[in-house]
């Protein structure tokens, strides 16, 4: 048993990522649902190991704990002179940002950090460390208010009754509070508009089973799981009126990269006529992107597919693709919810008007 407190969001769930007397913490999310375990992180290779073992994951999520991991590598470099520090500062993000290859928000709140410590004019490597930890702060306190600002701007398409399929985890535990694709889920509820959810278990890792199912029934949110193969059929019943999902990284032209699966639901989605959102924060846009095509996408070790949990359920020997995410097209898609509203298509034109 760890003796590490959790803290616990406004959502009555527990913080996935804190700062607590100049130390890193992270939720384990690999123990979820069964145990509710924090990780004190003390090393940078240690932040590293986390992302990509997924005890911290969900594109939000890796993004402040890379600004807050960075600082843990900083950590013993504050004696050196400022222009040795300042090359500690980028050579640690450039390897830090290659834990994990698809969201671009990890490389997005690391570029952020490198960018904020060129244009301080600190004296001294520990003072710029202190400024550094305040810019790590407001990243993490700033993704509370996109992801809370996605719901208030979602809510209004969660109309009384609806069946709302969801795929993967997009929610509080993937960013820092309300979620992106349960934003507007969290909003819903809170302003006690009745709706389903109906969570996809998401193989092989089993985001939906473990972790959406696990936090929206916390929360006190109707929610029903099912296998991934059951969702045309669910659909085919007339159960399921919209889809919302997260992504990890949203190309120029609107295309959305999210957890493997997520273009099947997109396809199945089109054809019943359900409408298909994808919910993010600006910190998930990729304007150098210009289509889903460039994206790169995160292969994972074989025995994810290859075994159950613990369990082998394959052939020994057998050849694995294991692609963690795939890549939906715009045209699939019916709106992008986000912080500022809901943007539809023509995405490339509106995505760019709205945050050139
Ligand atoms: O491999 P994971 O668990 O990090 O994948 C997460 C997803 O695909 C999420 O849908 C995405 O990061 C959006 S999180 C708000």
């Amino acid at each position: 048993m760890s003796d590490i407190q959790i803290p616990k969001n406004s959502l009555n769930l527990p913080e996935t990522i804190w700062w607590e007397n100049g130390e890193l913490f992270l939720l384990d999310q690999t123990q979820l649902p069964l145990a509710i375990i924090g990780e004190r992180q003390e090393t940078l290779e240690q932040v590293s190991d986390s992302i990509k073992a997924l005890k911290v994951r969900g594109a939000p999520a890796i993004g402040v704990a890379g600004a807050y991991g960075l600082l843990v590598g900083l950590k013993n470099d504050q004696d050196l002179s400022l222009g040795k520090f300042m090359s500690q500062v980028e050579a640690k993000a450039a390897w830090l940002g290659e834990a994990r290859p698809t969201a671009v928000n990890l490389k997005w709140g690391l570029k952020r950090m490198v960018a904020f410590a060129k244009e301080q004019s600190a004296t001294t490597s520990q003072e710029l460390y202190g400024l550094m930890l305040e810019e790590a702060i407001r990243i993490h306190k700033e993704d509370r208010e996109l992801c809370r600002m996605i719901g208030v701007h979602g809510a209004e398409l969660i109309q009384p009754g609806q069946g709302i399929l969801t795929h993967c985890n997009a929610g509080s535990l993937a960013t820092s509070e309300y979620g992106t694709a349960t934003s507007p889920m969290y909003v819903a509820h809170k302003n006690q508009v009745p709706f389903r959810v109906y969570a996809d278990e998401t193989r092989p890792l089993l985001q939906g089973a473990r972790l959406t199912s696990w936090e929206l029934q916390q929360a006190g949110i109707d929610v029903t799981l099912i296998t991934d193969n059951m969702a045309a059929h669910l659909m085919s019943q007339g159960l399921i009126d919209i889809v919302i999902v997260g992504t990890d990284r949203t190309a120029a032209n609107g295309d959305v990269a999210n957890k493997i699966g997520t273009l099947g639901v997109a396809i199945l989605a089109k054809h019943f006529g359900i409408p298909f959102y994808v919910a993010l924060p600006y910190s998930t846009i990729d304007f150098d992107m210009p289509h889903g095509s460039g994206i790169p996408i995160e292969e994972r070790d074989p025995i994810e597919v290859t075994h159950f949990g613990e369990r082998r359920t394959a052939p020994e020997g057998i050849q694995v693709r294991s692609p963690a995410f795939d890549v939906t097209p715009n045209e699939l898609v019916a709106g992008l919810i986000t912080e500022r509203g809901i943007i539809r298509p023509p995405f490339k034109e509106n995505l760019l008007s709205e945050y050139a």
